[in-house]
């Protein structure tokens, strides 16, 4: 299975990327771990890093970065616009914050993290909106500008993508949302398919719930693999972008270890069988 994935524009993106989502959560790593943890992932091959200023690791992952032995130029990093940072101006200012946080100065693909803003369901809908596409606005003008390589969207729904091209807008090269077998979102991963956005997933492993599962560990057996493996193989199998998220040493290599085996089309539908509609993630249905 091929390591990259060419975006419409021509840009290539690594298919494995390291999630950086979990830090601060209770019971992980301090800061030097986490800084070592991004540096082994490097060091091991990871070429790809998913952040987001929401994560607020920013500033570490830069510093992870620059003391690695592995060439800026080398990495496809990735962060995120913050929801309160909406509106043009307000994204261009954000952007070169997480610039400044992350010690580059370009980034190879830049996301609006949500739609609206998480859990408040904005009455205002025509503001809402109108948020939505003068940040995109603005990722076209950092795009043309030169300081991002690719721009895109995360948790965007069909009808947020709709909006875009009802308004004669270019469309976003990526739409990051969760994406795993208990929920595999697939009416959108069809129609992202259909418009040509490359769909890319987050939480792969369902944030661990998925590692027992009957038809995950059946499958490990069968192919000699972890469930991890099983699960992240299934993503690529899908052409989906994926963001496993580990500090721990073993979980790193472990994840980025799925490229020498390929599901088998039955094995591939069994897992898609599995969906149950639920989320460990934020719900985006309740975003105008
Ligand atoms: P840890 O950092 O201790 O490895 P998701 O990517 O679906 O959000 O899941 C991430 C969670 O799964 C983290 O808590 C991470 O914890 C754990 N994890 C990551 N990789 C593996 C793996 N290969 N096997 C088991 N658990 C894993």
């Amino acid at each position: 299975l091929d390591k990259r994935i060419k975006l419409k524009n021509g840009v290539e993106m690594p298919v494995i990327g390291l999630g950086t989502s979990l830090r601060g959560k209770p019971n992980k790593v301090d800061n030097q771990q986490f800084i070592d943890s991004i540096k082994h992932a490097l060091n091991i091959g990871y070429r790809h890093i998913d952040t987001a200023k929401a994560y607020n690791n920013e500033n570490l992952i830069g510093q992870a970065i620059k003391e690695s032995s592995v060439d800026r130029k080398e990495i496809f990093l990735v962060t995120k616009l913050f929801p309160d940072d909406m509106g043009f101006e307000k994204t261009l200012k954000a952007f070169e914050k997480s610039c400044k946080q992350l010690q580059v100065d370009y980034v190879d693909l830049y996301l609006i993290h949500f739609p609206g803003k998480p859990n408040k369901p904005d009455a205002q809908l025509e503001k809402s909106r109108q948020l939505r596409l003068d940040s995109w606005k603005a990722l076209e003008k950092l795009y043309n500008d030169g300081k991002c390589r690719a721009i895109g969207v995360s948790n965007f729904m069909k009808r947020h993508l709709e909006e875009l091209l009802e308004a004669g807008m270019s469309l976003p090269m990526i739409n990051q949302c969760e994406f795993h077998p208990y929920y595999n979102n697939k009416d959108l991963w069809d129609y992202c398919n259909q418009i040509g956005v490359q769909f890319e997933g987050y939480s792969p492993l369902g944030k661990g719930n998925l590692l027992n599962d009957d038809v995950v560990l059946s499958l490990a057996q069968k192919y000699s693999k972890t469930p991890a493996q099983i699960l992240l193989n299934w993503c690529l199998r899908n052409n989906v972008i994926t963001v496993p998220g580990s500090t721990n040493l073993e979980r790193l290599e472990e994840n980025f270890n799925v490229f020498d085996f390929s599901l088998s089309d039955s094995d591939v539908d069994l897992l898609w069988n599995l969906n149950k509609n639920e989320k460990v993630s934020w719900d985006p249905t309740n975003v105008v």
